[in-house]
C-alpha cells in the first residue's frame, strides 16, 4: 500500500468534496504542513522498514516521559502486575507462578504473538483473553473485567516484559480468514461521517486533527498505553473505540470478535516495531 504524498486519495470530484465536508467535520485542520515524524534522532529504534511507530508523532514531552521510567506512569501497573503474578487466587490454591515460574523467563517474547488462533476456540485470542482463561480454567478464580485495574495490570506486565522486542503475530494458515475481517473493518466506512480507520492514518497521517498529530495508527506494539487524557493506562481496545466515537460510529465490545481482528490487524501493521508498553501518549 503506496500512500500517495498527504493529498486526499479519494477518486472524483464529487466524492473528494463530500469527504472534504465530513473531514471538516471531524475537525481536520487545513493548510497545516507538518513533518512526517516529529522525532528525527529517534527514527532508528521506532521506524521499520518505512513502518513509524506512534512515537514518532508524540511531541517531545510525551516521549520524555514513556523514556523515562521514574516519570512513566504505565510503570505503576507493571508493578502491580508482577505482584498479580504471585497471588493464589480461586479454587485451585494457585498463583501464575505455580506454573508458569519466573514471568521474566515464562513470558519473554508472548507479547508480540498475540493475537493468535486457537484451535480449541475456533477463533483468534488477545493476550488479555489468554489471561483470563488462565484464571478460569487453570485457576479456578473469576476472570478479570475488561479494562479492570487487575487486568490492565497484568496484560501491561507481559507486554513489558516483551519491551525493545519486535511484533511478530502470525496471519497465514488459519489466522488467515481472521486477518482478512480484521482488514476489512480497517478499510470499512462507518459512522455518522462514513470514514474508516485508513482515511485518518493512511490518507492523513502527519497532519493535525484538532490538536492531535495523526500517526500512523500502528499502536501495536505500544498498548496497554498510559494516555495523559485518561491520566491511567488503557487497553487497545479503549484506543480503538476512541477511534470510533471520532467518526460518530457505534463502538464495538472491548473483546468482541470484530476488534480481536482488527487487532490482529492493527498489530502485524506494527510488525517489527518494538515493544514499547507500557507507552505513553496524549
Ligand atoms: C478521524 C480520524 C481517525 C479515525 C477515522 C481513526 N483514528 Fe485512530 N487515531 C486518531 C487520532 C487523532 C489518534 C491519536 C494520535 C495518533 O496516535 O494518531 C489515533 C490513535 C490511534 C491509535 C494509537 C496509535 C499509537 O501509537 O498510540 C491506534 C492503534 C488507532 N488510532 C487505530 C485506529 C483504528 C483501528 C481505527 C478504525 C476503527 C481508527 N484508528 C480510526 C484518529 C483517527
Ligand atoms: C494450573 C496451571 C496454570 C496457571 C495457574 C496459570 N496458567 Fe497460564 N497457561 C497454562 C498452560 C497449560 C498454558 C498453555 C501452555 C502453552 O500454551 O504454552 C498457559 C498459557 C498461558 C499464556 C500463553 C503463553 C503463550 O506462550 O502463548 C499466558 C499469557 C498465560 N498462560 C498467562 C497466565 C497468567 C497471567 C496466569 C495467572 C493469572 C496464569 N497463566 C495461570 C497453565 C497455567
Amino acid at each position: 500500500m503506496s500512500r500517495k504524498g498527504k493529498n486526499m486519495t479519494t477518486g472524483g470530484g464529487k466524492l473528494a468534496a463530500v469527504a472534504a465536508g465530513f473531514l471538516l467535520a471531524a475537525g481536520f485542520v487545513a493548510g497545516l504542513s507538518t513533518p512526517a515524524s516529529a522525532c528525527e534522532e529517534c527514527k532508528g529504534k521506532y521506524e521499520v522498514e518505512g513502518r513509524k511507530s506512534g512515537y514518532l508523532f508524540s511531541n517531545p514531552e510525551t516521549r520524555a516521559i514513556q523514556d523515562d521510567d521514574f516519570a512513566n506512569g504505565g510503570m505503576l501497573w507493571v508493578e502491580k502486575g508482577a505482584e498479580l503474578w504471585n497471588k493464589v487466587d480461586g479454587k485451585a490454591g494457585k498463583s501464575c507462578a505455580s506454573c508458569h515460574g519466573d514471568a521474566e523467563e515464562s513470558m519473554k517474547g508472548v507479547y508480540t504473538v498475540y493475537p493468535k488462533y486457537v484451535q480449541e476456540l475456533g477463533k483468534l485470542e488477545n493476550l488479555e483473553q489468554r489471561i483470563n482463561r488462565c484464571r478460569e480454567a487453570n485457576m479456578g478464580a473469576k476472570a478479570w473485567k475488561w479494562e479492570s485495574d487487575d487486568l490492565l495490570a497484568m496484560t501491561t506486565y507481559i507486554g513489558y516484559l516483551s519491551r525493545g522486542m519486535p511484533m511478530n503475530v502470525k496471519i497465514d494458515g488459519p489466522a488467515a480468514p481472521f486477518f482478512e475481517k480484521g482488514k476489512e473493518e480497517y478499510f470499512k466506512r462507518r459512522g455518522q461521517l462514513d470514514m474508516a480507520c485508513k482515511h485518518c492514518h493512511y490518507d492523513h497521517a502527519g497532519q493535525y486533527i484538532r490538536a492531535d498529530l495523526i500517526s500512523e495508527g500502528r499502536g501495536g506494539g505500544a498498548f496497554p498505553a498510559y494516555r495523559l487524557k485518561w491520566q491511567k493506562i488503557g487497553s487497545l481496545h479503549r484506543r480503538f473505540k476512541g477511534c470510533n466515537k471520532q467518526i460518530r460510529a457505534q463502538p464495538y465490545k472491548a473483546g468482541s470478535d470484530e476488534y480481536v481482528n482488527l487487532e490482529l490487524f492493527v498489530k502485524w501493521r506494527s510488525r517489527g516495531l518494538p515493544v514499547e508498553v507500557p507507552a505513553v501518549r496524549r
